[in-house]
């Protein structure tokens, strides 16, 4: 019956998204009494009023965990049936093993592979491309997409110019061959190393592994030069959007909802000049406002905010687009293909 009512194509879809962002909330106004800052200077500059901070021993893999289990709710699927877990994060539990390893004991996914990515808040977009292709190959069947992030456990509240930036979250989604969901129809990528600079945690890794020295000097928080990051988001997500569009052969006006990263509201906004068609609540903006940029896990976030919100119809086009650390970025365009 399903199969006869959901006309089998070959691409890849997502049948389930899920979200969780923990409880405690950090205000603005909680800001201005830890860094010299004001709820006027963030609004203005960000449109970040709050953001939520994981409790001490809540660590990215349990938001994974509880962001996976209403995907998999959703897409009415077990742990079980998952045969591939891929987690996008730049704050893993540990360096090794894997995130998606920790994620697929809590999940009993006994069936499943498991390993994390790295592309910082292009994470989930990345992991669209290659959960898509290995979908569509049919190398597997059930693949759960997370991106989660801890970035309180990296961003120094005594630095203004990051602390107000970032917060904690998760998202998740389930992506198969068939069912009812979303098409992902293409995605595209994109990178640049020679930037690798402007934004980076310094330590932690081979190369500075950490010492007394690299805690005294801060290495282990995330380092941003924020005006060049901010000219880099807006021109590369500007051409993340047009390549992927070009590849679908489709135009902007055919775009219903854009779904940009959700670092900066000023950076969404630039973005959305180039859907002008759109009005602006077809521009996803909420998440920055409510939970600051949640890294990888913002797009999976927002989505799975705005397909609860049950606004989207059927055939409508989603564009995704992010860019982050590495330089990244990339973009895709989903389509709704149920009533
Ligand atoms: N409160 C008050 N003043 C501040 C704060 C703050 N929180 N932070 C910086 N300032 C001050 C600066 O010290 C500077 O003061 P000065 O002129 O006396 O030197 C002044 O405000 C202006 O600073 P700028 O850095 O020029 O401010 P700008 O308008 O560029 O805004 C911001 C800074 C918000 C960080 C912006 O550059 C930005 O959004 N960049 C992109 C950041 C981003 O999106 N990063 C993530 C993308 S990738 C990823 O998600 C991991």
């Amino acid at each position: 019956m399903e199969k006869q009512k959901f006309k089998m194509t070959s691409k890849a879809k997502i049948i389930g998204t899920g979200s969780y962002l923990p409880k405690k909330v950090l205000t603005n106004q909680d800001l201005e009494k830890m860094v010299d800052t004001s709820d006027e200077w963030i609004v203005s500059r960000t449109g970040i009023r709050e953001r939520r901070i994981a409790a001490p021993d809540e660590y990215t893999s349990d938001l994974a965990y509880l962001a996976s289990l209403k995907a998999l709710e959703d897409a009415k699927i077990k742990g079980e049936d998952i045969d591939l877990i891929i987690v996008a994060t730049l704050t893993p539990d540990y360096i090794f093993p894997s995130t998606a390893c920790l994620l697929q004991h809590k999940l009993n996914a006994k069936n499943a592979g498991a390993f994390d990515i790295q592309a910082a808040c292009s994470g989930y977009i990345y992991g669209l491309a290659l959960a898509k292709d290995l979908v569509e190959c049919k190398s597997y069947k059930n693949i759960l997409l997370v991106a989660a992030e801890k970035l309180s456990s990296i961003v120094n509240y005594k630095d203004r110019s990051t602390c107000v930036l970032f917060g904690d979250g998760a998202s998740a989604c389930v992506i198969s061959l068939n069912g009812k969901g979303f098409d992902i129809n293409a995605v595209v990528l994109g990178s640049d190393g020679e930037q690798a600079p402007l934004l980076m945690q310094i330590a932690g890794g081979s190369r500075n592994p950490a010492s007394l020295e690299t805690v005294e000097k801060n290495l282990h928080y995330i380092h941003m030069e924020g005006n060049d990051v901010f000219k880099h988001a807006v021109r590369r997500m500007e051409a993340a959007s047009k390549d992927v569009l070009d590849k679908l052969n489709m135009v902007e006006t055919d775009i219903a909802w854009l779904i940009p990263h959700q670092a900066n509201d000023r950076i969404i906004s630039a973005i959305a000049k180039r859907f002008s068609h759109l009005p602006s609540e077809r521009v996803y903006r909420a998440v920055v406002e409510k939970y600051g940029n949640t890294s990888a896990s913002s797009i999976g976030i927002a989505f799975d905010e705005l397909v609860k919100a049950e606004k989207i119809k059927k055939n409508e086009n989603i564009l995704f687009t992010a860019f982050g650390a590495g330089l990244t970025w990339g973009a895709a365009i989903i389509t709704k293909n149920y009533e």
